[in-house]
């Protein structure tokens, strides 16, 4: 039994020991690269590059124009380097590029690839995975169900799962009208996951979405969870890779600023948690930016099996170009392109941007440091 203020269990993923069970969730587009990956695996908990636009960040960052494989290959080799377990978050919305970032994961010997933003169906079968710990995202038994199921027919097992519940930041994997909804709570959703995860070879299950301090986790790890996901803390790193705005974004945040967008939203079809007066929000509800698709990491295929069609493309009505806003906020061309800052739920209550292992600290060993 863990008393409130305990050291935390270590992890164990696909036979390797993670000595804190806390993983830094994948944030993107930009934010978590090698720097704070690298960081939070060096303090024995796992990093997490976030694929989204590498090709285009690499290119900015080392001058020599890079593939999505040699991006990704090039991100997760440079989280490792010094030491520790790390990997790479893939979401199932980038259809274009999504297997390419399977291949350069694996083939740098990622530690795991988390996949969620849609269900990762067919992540087993596009290359084979070696010593990398394949783990879906969800967001209720259901989903887990089913890709346990068709995991099943390709000869894979999840390694693990994210459960992420409706505080997260970024994508949620909810209806709109059914976020707030009591059923819909981490607390509700876990036991039910958990037994799924255990019907299918009693795999770990890493619960995310509004985790923010050591009782939070101890929490979590009392009901029954293995591991924890967090973001928006690691957010308000010195190491992740958001702008100076950005950060100041976070830190000026009050509670009412943060909303979810849904129209004009995400042209993933997702709910997506911001701080409200981000500039590019702002743009798009008075409908000002003119469309522009320069960019294509979320387009889907049209008809003649050509990626071609986004929503954000076309008009400017219910959706925000979200590759140029999340690039702009990580420092890509924001002359040329306003901001969209997105956050959980908790990123009212951060107050200061701390060194990763502050923060590591701050997490594994005493809650008396943490921000009511
Ligand atoms: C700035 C930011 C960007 C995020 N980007 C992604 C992403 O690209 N892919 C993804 O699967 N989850 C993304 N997330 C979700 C996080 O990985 C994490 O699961 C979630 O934020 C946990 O909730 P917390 O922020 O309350 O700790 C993002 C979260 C934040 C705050
Ligand atoms: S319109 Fe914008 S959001 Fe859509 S694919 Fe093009 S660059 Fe990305």
């Amino acid at each position: 039994m863990l008393a409130p203020y305990s050291p935390l269990p270590h992890l164990t993923i696909k036979g390797k020991k993670i000595r804190v069970p806390i993983i830094q969730g994948g944030m993107g587009v930009g934010v978590s690269l090698h720097p704070l990956a690298s960081a939070v695996a060096r303090e024995g908990g796992i990093g997490i590059v976030s694929s989204a636009c590498l090709d285009r960040l690499v290119t900015k960052r080392t001058g020599v124009k890079s593939t999505t494989y040699e991006a990704t290959y090039n991100e997760v080799s440079l989280s490792k380097a010094a030491g520790g377990y790390a990997g790479i978050n893939i979401m199932v919305a980038l259809v274009r590029d999504y297997a390419s970032s399977v291949r350069g994961a694996i083939d740098a010997g990622a530690d795991v690839i988390i996949s969620g933003a849609g269900l990762p169906l067919s992540l087993p079968a596009i290359h084979p995975a070696g010593d990398t710990a394949l783990i879906p995202i969800v967001s209720s038994a259901r989903a887990l169900e089913l890709i346990c199921k068709k995991w099943e027919k390709l000869g894979y097992r999840p390694d693990a799962t994210v459960l992420e519940g409706p505080l997260a930041g970024g994508h949620l994997g909810f209806k709109i009208d059914s976020i707030d909804l009591e059923s819909n709570t981490l607390e509700r959703l876990l036991p039910p996951v958990k037994d799924t995860a255990i019907k299918y070879g009693d795999f770990p299950v890493i619960v995310a979405g509004g985790i923010y301090t050591h009782a939070d986790i101890v929490r979590f790890l009392k009901m029954g969870a293995d591991g924890v996901q967090m973001g928006t803390r690691f957010l308000a790193t010195e190491e992740s890779s958001a702008s100076t705005a950005y950060k100041k974004a976070v830190l000026g945040a009050g509670k009412e600023d943060i909303i979810v967008a849904h129209d004009p939203g995400s042209p993933c079809g997702l709910p997506f948690r911001i701080i409200k007066q981000s500039p590019m929000y702002v743009s798009a509800l008075g409908r000002a930016r003119t469309p522009k698709c320069d960019k294509g990491y979320v387009l889907l295929k049209d008809t003649e099996g050509n990626f071609s069609r986004c929503i954000a493309k076309e008009s400017n009505e219910h959706a925000f170009c979200i590759c140029n806003g999340l690039l702009s906020s990580a420092g890509y061309n924001p002359e040329k392109e306003e901001p969209l800052y997105t956050v959980g739920t908790n990123a009212y209550r951060v107050d200061r941007i701390v060194p990763v292992k502050a923060l590591m600290d701050e997490l594994t060993e005493t809650a008396t440091l943490c921000p009511s």
